[in-house]
């Protein structure tokens, strides 16, 4: 099968597209003509890999993909060849009685610790593949997926947002942030966002958001969505930036305040003054993943028009490498999408 792929770990032009044998199917599994993947960042970072990243190489990433099953193992019930399928990639996040997530000491991700979408073919277990709805594309089954069972983990279970309350979306340009900013404000909150680029920024008034920054050509966003929130802060933030803005996120939240983070795009260390933590009482919050259920919620509110997959732009799979460098310099607006 055709396939993007790296046999290194490394930049950009580690990756290289050629044929490789297509994925066993193992018992419980599915195979899928892949007819979309999306790219997140999560497939640049497993590229480039990290301290005790053991992926067993070559390597086929793409953790979100969508397409039409062409094969079943033996003792597949649920699913069928011809059915129309995305794919939940969070193999092992499951929801415990108490209906949040059980969190796993490894995590099982599809694209990160077996091969993704970015080919013709993938194999996935049956279980964590979902019914495409009729009326929607390749393109958006492809694009849902990650961004939205993130975000509805961050949003919903872990800030806990509710109607009235005061949000700030942090680089809402960005896949995860595009989901969360659209779930915030079904929820009834009222949202301000920073994104980078005037463009970006009519984008996001149009998702919904109340105030929107240009962190790149302000002097000082943070003083910006201070004002913005009346000078209280904020209920919740969604920051996954990392190093570029979490401390600033974490003086923007109002007593009580809740920070969740996904993510560390732009690096993982940052400087906190602990008294604001305590006399505010804040809660910073990580989260990874989400539940099944989440990816359900979420099609749900696709089908009733109150969420969007922002597509950017659609690449072949020969264009794999000039996605991946677009979304390097944070140049796209919600998902860049693989169709193999
Ligand atoms: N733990 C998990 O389960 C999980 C799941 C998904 C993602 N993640 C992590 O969450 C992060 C976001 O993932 P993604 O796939 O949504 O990435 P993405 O689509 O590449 O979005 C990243 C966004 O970060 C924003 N950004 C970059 N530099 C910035 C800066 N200096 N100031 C403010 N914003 C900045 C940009 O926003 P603008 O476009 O608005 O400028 C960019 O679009 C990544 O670190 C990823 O690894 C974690």
């Amino acid at each position: 099968m055709k396939a993007a792929y790296f046999e290194a770990h490394g930049p950009l032009d580690v990756i290289q597209v050629g044929d490789l044998p297509a994925p066993v199917l193992g018992p419980g599994d599915v195979r899928i003509q892949v007819k979309a993947a999306a790219l997140n960042h999560l497939d640049l970072f497993v590229r480039d890999g990290w301290p005790g990243l053991k992926v067993p190489l070559p390597h086929v990433g793409g953790t979100d993909l969508a397409g039409v099953v062409v094969e079943v193992a033996p003792d597949v019930r649920s699913v069928r060849v011809g059915d129309e399928v995305l794919v939940n990639p969070g193999l092992n996040f499951e929801a415990g009685p108490d209906g949040h997530q059980r969190i796993p000491a490894d995590v099982s991700i599809v694209g990160e610790t077996r091969w993704g979408g970015l080919a013709e073919q993938c194999v996935v277990p049956a279980t964590h593949v979902l019914p495409k709805p009729h009326d929607m594309s390749w393109e958006t089954a492809a694009a849902l997926p990650l961004a939205s069972i993130t975000a509805m983990q961050m949003v919903k279970r872990k800030a806990r947002v509710k109607r009235g309350d005061r949000v700030l979306i942090v680089g809402a340009g960005g896949g995860v942030a595009i989901m969360a900013l659209q779930i915030a404000k079904a929820s009834g909150a009222w949202i301000c966002a920073t994104t980078g680029g005037a463009d970006k920024v009519l984008k996001v008034k149009a998702l919904g958001a109340d105030v929107v920054i240009d962190y790149k050509a302000s002097s000082d966003w943070s003083k910006e969505a201070f004002l913005a929130s009346g000078k209280k802060g904020f209920d919740a933030i969604i920051d996954s930036t990392g190093t570029a803005t979490f401390s600033k996120s974490v003086r923007l939240l109002g007593l009580g305040g809740k920070l969740v983070t996904c993510g560390a795009t732009t690096g993982g260390l940052s400087e906190v003054d602990v008294k604001a933590i305590f006399w505010r009482q804040l809660s910073i919050l990580g989260s990874t993943m989400g539940i099944p259920q989440d990816l359900k919620d979420a099609i749900k509110m696709w089908e009733a028009g109150q969420l969007r997959a922002v597509i950017d732009s659609t690449w072949s799979l020969d264009q794999v490498r000039d996605a991946m460098a677009k979304m390097e310099r944070s140049e796209q607006f919600g998902k860049l999408v693989i169709k193999p």
